[in-house]
């Protein structure tokens, strides 16, 4: 009795002692993270906040769990999280439990705290031998369809849970702006408005409606790379980016406050650099942007050794102490360290050396257990994870009509659709490889070919077949499948051209092998010497030549473009892409993909579709001649369908509106052509005299639907009037006096703000 009392006391104390430092989250866990926060000592805390790879704990020949590293890492250094696949082995889900299973034990043993593991779950199950492989997000921006990107986060969320993960880094949503960025297809395209709408639509379809209880079916998202990741100025990959204040707020924080006001549990951080300072430095991006001015309290972890970059590559910090202490103290709270666990102990000392406060180290732990207590790792460590959908035909399903919505149609002199009993030469170096259907992050990180994952899947060359029974294949052009996969062999041009000879139609399958990050840097955005060539030799032969870019960015092919007949960008489809594709060429489906980018023409006329009004211009006859002259590929949210849509009608319920107001639009959308199709219906505004200098457009809505031939439906969109307001210099929203025109396909209309 008198033993229960004293423990009372001593518990009220300790929560008054901790109540200066009490975590500041909005969980109902709150208490009981204060609580295990007075209970854990300096070396616990300090090991929650790091993140070690797999292979520091697994055998790279045996692929078993070495108990000695597990006492090492979870029972000396007490580390919180582990992440990744054992390089080129992808897991299945047996494996997979049974390292959740040890993790666990080894985890709980050494800390009493349950470990948390992350994988790079970025097109489906991407990571899992048996997961559902989806298109890439550049896809599934051109299906200008929420749908899509809610079946992907779902599926990815319930196939991760098999493996009894519970934290995915997903959903991406850099801004694909520069298209020679290699990442640019782990995006959704180059607008804002689109990349909020389909990350948000999947960060909720991953984590569910219940962020302090995520079900048996979801699990945490990580949305990133926080922030303006895809616009490094020279186009490689984690080099430097300028993008100027209204610039990031406008474009680039949009998506992930829309995401964080979701719900978003976790954050990536931009590996590289804005305006001169790491995004791992960023005081103000990272803690009073987000945590602070959105009251957000979910965990905000680095990307892959990037505490490193702050002294190795960026000079910022002397040595790895000043590092550390730069990047929490700027508002990390986990620090994906792969291979350094030795780190806990700069932490413990950073500590006691008052270089980090107490309150922001506990600030950190807290979001960690936070994050942790949500996923219910406290309760369940290890679940049941039987999952009778896992790579189910009903997902496949899902995956394969995504890869329909997202195949894009740029050209078609009449050539299609193609008659079942033509005879095709499918050629080109993507013509027959999965490998290249996929891209990156698919199975393994750079989507290296490997037979055992898919060979059930069909390449463009065997889905074409199966449609078109008299197909043949010769590559002209071959990659050379080592990891990075990006050299050619071109001795193969003459067998193409000479079988080009006795077929009807060619279809030429061009573009990129799959990469990942780095290793697809490239120097030139024209598409490859060989691949001109092959296509340049078949033309010459009279046939007509339909070419299929299967590429993860808009690679330059002005040379070739105006000897094709048609063009089809089908993007990174997946594993369905090539039964998509096939389908799509013959009829039995429509297309209706749209561009989520701009296509350039010219290297060095880069282009997005919401640039200034004075980027493109008549000549303006004065002092000087000015003008300014653009010429594209072709633009964002072009796409062509087999049938036509005629628009009409356009409404507005006021002429006139003030701040606050909402408006609101309809128009009618008709079907006048052959056969059945869908249509995104997409509504821009222009905002016609502003006191910066105004985009020529923005997308502001969009919606998709289906219409039979000679179907009418009025399409409805409601706008708020802060939606055509524009960041200010100084860092403010701005809605003028004054007129926009708004357009939704050929229609469009005025209205006018009146205060
Ligand atoms: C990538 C991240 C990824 C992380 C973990 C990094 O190299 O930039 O997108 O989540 O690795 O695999």
């Amino acid at each position: 009795m008198k033993t229960d009392r004293l423990l009372i006391i001593f518990a009220a104390l300790m929560l008054f002692v901790n109540c200066n430092d009490a975590p500041l989250g909005h969980s109902p866990y709150e208490k009981e993270i204060s609580q295990r926060l007075v209970e854990m000592s300096l070396e616990e805390k300090a090991g929650q906040l790091v993140q070690l790879n797999i292979d520091k704990i697994c055998d790279p020949n045996t692929l078993e769990l070495m108990p000695d590293a597990m006492e090492e890492i979870f029972g000396r250094y007490k580390i919180g999280s582990i992440l990744n696949t054992m390089g080129e082995n992808c897991p299945d889900q047996e494996w997979m439990r049974n390292v959740m299973e040890q993790i666990q034990k080894y985890s709980i043993k050494g800390c009493g705290i349950p470990c948390i593991y992350g994988l790079d779950m970025i097109h489906g199950a991407s990571y899992l031998a048996e997961g559902t492989l989806f298109p890439q997000e550049i896809n599934l921006g051109a299906t200008f369809n929420p749908e899509h990107a809610e079946n992907m986060g779902k599926v990815l969320a319930y196939e991760t849970r098999s493996m009894d993960v519970r934290w995915v880094f997903s959903p991406v949503m850099d801004l694909g702006r520069n298209p020679v960025w290699p990442r640019q297809w782990e995006s959704w395209g180059e607008d804002a408005y689109l990349q909020t709408v389909m990350s948000e639509t999947e960060t909720r379809a991953i984590q569910g409606e219940d962020r302090d209880n995520i079900g048996m079916n979801n699990t945490a998202a990580c949305i990133k790379h926080y922030l303006g990741y895809g616009v490094p100025v020279t186009g490689k990959d984690r080099t430097p980016a300028i993008i100027p204040d209204y610039e990031l707020r406008e474009r680039y924080f949009r998506p992930f406050e829309a995401c964080i006001k979701a719900g978003a549990l976790s954050l990536m951080v931009n590996s590289a650099s804005i305006n001169g300072i790491p995004t791992h430095a960023n005081h103000k991006l990272l803690t009073e942007w987000v945590k602070e001015d959105l009251d957000w309290d979910g965990l905000i972890v680095t990307d892959w050794a990037d505490i490193d970059n702050l002294y190795e590559r960026d000079h910022v910090a002397a040595d790895r102490k000043e590092a550390i202490a730069m990047g929490i103290n700027a508002g990390v709270d986990m620090i994906m360290d792969p291979y350094k666990p030795e780190i806990t102990e700069d932490i413990c000392d950073l500590v006691r050396e008052g270089i980090i406060s107490e309150e922001r180290l506990n600030d950190a732990v807290a979001r960690v257990l936070r994050l942790k207590y949500r996923l219910g790792l406290f309760t369940n460590p290890t679940m049941d994870s039987d999952r009778p959908f896992v790579g189910s035909d009903e997902f496949a399903r899902l995956a394969y009509d995504a890869a329909v919505e997202s195949q894009v149609l740029l050209k078609n002199n009449g050539i299609l659709p193609l008659r079942k009993d033509m005879k095709i030469l499918v050629t080109g170096p993507n013509g027959n490889s999965m490998r290249c259907l996929n891209g990156g992050w698919s199975y393994t990180w750079q989507g290296t070919n490997n037979p055992r994952y898919v060979e059930k899947y069909n390449t463009i060359f065997e889905a074409v077949k199966a449609k078109f029974p008299s197909t043949r294949y010769a590559a002209g052009v071959s990659y050379i499948e080592d990891w990075a996969g990006q050299d050619e062999d071109a001795s193969g041009i003459l067998d193409a051209v000479s079988a080009a000879r006795d077929c009807d139609v060619i279809l030429a399958c061009i573009g990129e092998n799959s990469y990942c990050e780095t290793p697809g840097n490239i120097n030139d955005l024209t598409i490859s010497a060989n691949q001109r060539n092959l296509v340049k030799a078949l033309a010459k032969t009279g046939k007509p030549i339909i070419l299929i870019l299967n590429e993860g960015r808009p690679r330059v092919i002005n040379e070739i473009e105006p000897i094709a007949d048609a063009v089809v960008d089908i993007l990174l489809p997946g594993n369905y892409g090539g039964d998509a594709l096939a389908a799509l060429l013959c009829g039995d489906e429509n297309f209706s993909g749209k561009l989520p980018f701009t296509y350039p023409k010219y290297v060095n006329s880069l282009h997005t579709y919401d640039f200034k009004v004075s980027e493109k211009r008549e000549m303006i006859d004065g002092a000087y001649n000015y003008d300014a002259k653009m010429d594209v590929q072709w633009s964002f949210g072009d796409g062509l369908s087999y049938t036509t849509f005629r628009y009409s009608d356009l409404s507005v319920d006021k002429s006139t509106f003030r701040k606050g107001d909402s408006i609101r639009f309809s128009v009618n959308v008709t079907n006048i052509g052959p056969c059945a199709g869908k249509e995104s219906v997409l509504l821009y505004s222009s905002d016609l005299v502003a006191s910066m200098i105004p985009d020529v457009k923005r997308l502001r809505a969009f919606d998709k639907i289906s219409l039979s031939p000679g179907e009418t439906k009025t399409v409805e969109f409601t706008l708020d009037s802060a939606d055509l307001a524009f960041a200010g210099d100084d860092g403010q929203w701005h809605l003028e006096p004054g007129e926009f025109r708004i357009s939704i396909g050929t229609e469009s209309a005025i209205i006018c703000c009146i205060e």
